[in-house]
């Protein structure tokens, strides 16, 4: 089968890292030798600068589950920018999407910010705020954005030696990190047990930055219940989760944290991101004496972008629709391994899924270091190759959106069941 020819995103790159480093804007964003360069994306494709169409199922990380172009959000952000993008002060309809997010997820008190690593950084210190405690618990694997003190033991090469994730970041900034093991109750008992002082625990609900790794049953209730003994401030950082169904993560995990961060889809492909929780909890910022800010927090174009995507798009029955597809591709691809007899397993929840080339789905970050990385490199390039770009790493996930089809699934699977016949018999 030929494969797309993508000469000038080559070229692109070459041009490109004299004047950008890497020749992109975000380090993610360079997987193979070099990143495809696109130029437009309607519905659930996207085409390069070479003019190849891909459908899409990255679907920019989980941000566009409304679908490129969507007409409802074109419509608004064309409105709104005619009437002032961003007015400075504070924006009247604030107060209407603080009071959606509250009813659909749950939460007493929201603040907003832009970016998903905004909003984490700001949680960690309303979190010790509240608390008057400085330390921090993370999991190994889990990611929080780009700031110092989380980016640490995101993907480390040793298992639970603790390491920050960049250069850059001194000793003494990550000191009071402190780094759990994911589905592993007693690492985090032990933790409690030899520390003082924690103020803080921050978890994705459902790990989605080593492919897809939802907690045991029983794990994330232990872990709030620990917490809530030691008076330590829960914070589920749902920047993916948030958008995956309805409320979040707490339509699976069923358990309620002190502050939740919720970002990516919610604004229809806008930033826009969330710092939400318990009244009790969010008031410390009454005072105006812990710091929150920001130039663009709840700018218009963001927040009219976000009431159209709550209300009028992503619906429950939108969801509906995006899980009932997400399980034709999930079983369309337990089938292919099956039938292969490949050594690969599938992990999926509500609109995601990801392919781990391991006989079993990884608990945490231990096991995820068993992964076939140069497998997964191979699939990805032949599938990019092919028109179907299936998520965006190997620690990434796909993404429905209200705008795939089942078409869209058919060719993802035929596609997908070439590219895992080749790998299987090299
Ligand atoms: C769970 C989680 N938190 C935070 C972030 C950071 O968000 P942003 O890239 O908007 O800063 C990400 C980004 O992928 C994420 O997956």
């Amino acid at each position: 089968m030929e494969m797309l020819n993508t000469e000038k995103s080559r070229s692109f790159y070459e041009e490109a890292i004299d004047h950008v480093p890497m020749g992109v804007n975000s380090n993610y964003r360079l997987v193979l030798n070099y990143p495809l360069y696109l130029k437009r994306g309607k519905g659930s494709k996207v085409w390069d600068v070479d003019g190849n169409e891909y459908i899409d199922f990255n679907m920019a990380y989980g941000a566009m589950e409304v679908g490129y172009g969507n007409p409802l959000i074109v419509n608004e952000v064309v409105k709104t920018v005619e009437e002032g993008s961003i007015l400075g002060f504070e924006y009247c309809k604030a107060i209407e999407l603080a009071k959606i997010i509250k009813k659909r997820y749950n939460v007493d008190m929201v603040r907003f910010s832009s970016t998903g690593t905004e909003a984490t950084m700001h949680s960690i210190r309303i979190a010790r705020a509240y608390s008057r405690k400085k330390k921090i618990i993370k999991f190994e694997g889990h990611y929080h954005g780009s700031h110092d003190q989380l980016l640490v033991n995101v993907d480390p090469e040793k298992s639970m030696v603790k390491l920050p994730s960049s250069e850059g970041i001194p000793e003494e900034v990550i000191k009071n990190t402190l780094i759990a093991e994911w589905n592993n109750l007693e690492s985090f008992e032990k933790i409690i047990r030899e520390n003082k002082d924690i103020g803080a625990v921050i978890m994705e609900p459902i790990a989605m930055n080593m492919g897809l790794i939802p907690p045991d049953k029983d794990f994330l209730k232990g872990v709030v219940e620990l917490s809530r003994e030691n008076n330590i401030t829960v914070i589920f950082d749902e920047i993916k989760t948030g958008g995956k169904s309805f409320s979040g993560a707490s339509d699976y995990v069923e358990v309620e944290p002190d502050i939740k961060v919720i970002g990516k889809s919610i604004a229809g492909g806008l930033p826009l991101s969330v710092i939400a929780g318990k009244r009790e909890v969010m008031s410390i910022l009454n005072s105006g004496r812990v710091a929150h800010g920001g130039t663009f927090n709840a700018n218009p174009l963001s927040v009219r972008a976000a009431i159209v995507t709550l209300e009028k798009i992503l619906t429950e029955n939108a969801f509906y629709k995006m899980k009932r597809l997400n399980r034709m591709l999930t079983r369309g691809y337990n089938d292919i391994i099956e039938d292969l007899s490949l050594e690969a397993s599938i992990s999926s929840l509500a609109i995601s899924g990801t392919i781990y080339f391991h006989n079993k789905v990884p608990k945490n970050y231990s096991e995820f270091l068993n992964v076939d990385v140069e497998k997964w490199r191979n699939y990805f390039s032949k599938m990019m190759g092919r028109g179907i770009i299936p998520m965006a790493d190997y620690d990434e996930q796909w993404t429905l959106s209200i705008a795939h089809d089942e078409k869209d699934i058919e060719n993802h699977l035929t596609i997908a069941e070439n590219t895992l016949k080749e790998i299987k018999s090299l």
